[in-house]
């Protein structure tokens, strides 16, 4: 596959006004390849915005480069630049103009006019579902529907890749959803490369052929969600919920010697939530298995001949989360 996007050691120091320097970005090297979404994941503060403002030549680099379809975003910024739509995370619309309006303008910027603006502009209407919505006013549109005008505002000379920054953040789970669907149909209806940052491990899990995971301004891994989770090994993790009980130690030794692929137990026994109240969080407990599923109903059976209530079980496959916690010891939340 063509590489649409390579970074070669970008660094970026910031100066402080105290005088003081960060380093948000330290020598980081990604691949993109045409036609896929490739997701930035990283806690708050970790570089995502600082690496895609260099790629894109919104900020300039301290050390290092980046290419776009083979032009240096430094020696041939134009060039690269055309090859670039982008999505603002605030709303870059004008209220009082109608969506359509919206959409002309933003094209009339990409030199485009004639039928050839009308035609795209349709598309992109069509493409977000808005069309019957198009000559009403901006301010007289939901935050979603604004959201999906301005996604597509970014697109009108039909770019071959898109950088989306956090674009779900602070908006209601069904414009969220909708953002989602969208940036999966750009990849497959309209043959887009997408490059988009989060902070959450769902929205990278679900969208991403590639990851890169970054964390204090440094890449920590990059591959496919099972390269990534292949690399922290291959055991699900199954957590049982137990009601208040007393269990036998015995019983947990029992299960980790006589269940193919189990190597661990974990018990976090019932606890009260504070002295004064009757509310407890359940008894978990977790066991780690190669082939989850198949440990499962061995250890059911054993719980149950051990008379243990189960109230629920979950089977938790290898996930980013654990990436990110085996290479940093951190939660992605924290
Ligand atoms: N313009 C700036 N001046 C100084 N420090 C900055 C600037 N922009 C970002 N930083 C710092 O650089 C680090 C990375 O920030 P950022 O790239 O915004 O991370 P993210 O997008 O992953 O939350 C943070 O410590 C942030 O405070
Ligand atoms: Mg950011």
């Amino acid at each position: 596959m063509q590489t649409m996007v390579e970074t070669r050691n970008l660094r970026k120091t910031y100066n402080r006004p105290d005088g003081s320097t960060i380093e948000a970005v330290k020598g980081v090297n990604l691949e993109i390849r045409q036609g896929e979404i490739f997701s930035l994941l990283g806690p708050n503060g970790a570089g995502k915005t600082t690496t895609i403002s260099m790629i894109s030549g919104l900020v300039e680099p301290t050390e290092g480069d980046a290419t776009i379809g083979g032009h240096s975003i430094t020696a041939e910024p134009m060039a690269a630049k055309r090859l670039m739509g982008f999505v603002p995370q605030e709303i870059a619309l004008y209220p009082e103009l109608s969506a359509r309006q919206n959409l002309a303008f933003f094209g009339r910027m990409y030199g485009l006019g004639g039928k050839a603006l009308n035609r795209r502009v349709d598309e992109l209407l069509e493409f977000v579902d808005l069309a019957d919505r198009q000559n009403d006013r901006i301010d007289t549109f939901s935050g979603g529907m604004k959201r999906r005008i301005n996604l597509v505002a970014g697109l009108l000379n039909s770019p071959p890749l898109i950088y989306m920054d956090e674009p779900t953040v602070g908006i209601d789970p069904q414009s969220r959803r909708r953002i989602l669907d969208t940036v999966k149909l750009l990849r497959d209806e309209q043959d887009m490369t997408v490059l988009y940052t989060t902070h959450l491990m769902e929205e990278a899990q679900e969208l991403s052929d590639r990851v890169a995971i970054i964390d204090h301004g440094e890449i920590i891994a990059m591959g496919t969600q099972d390269e990534l989770t292949q690399q922290v090994g291959e055991e699900d993790r199954l957590e049982f919920t137990i009601g208040e009980q007393e269990i036998a130690e015995t019983l947990f030794e029992r299960i980790q010697q006589k269940t193919p692929g189990v190597t661990r137990v974990l018990y976090n026994p019932t606890e009260q939530l504070s002295d004064d109240s009757s509310e407890s969080v359940p008894a978990l407990m977790t066991v780690f298995a190669k082939r989850g599923r198949t440990a499962l109903p061995q250890i059911l059976q054993e719980l149950d001949s051990a008379g243990v209530e189960i109230q629920s079980v979950t089977v938790r496959e290898p996930d980013l989360e654990a990436v990110f916690l085996a290479l940093t010891g951190r939660a992605l939340r924290d």
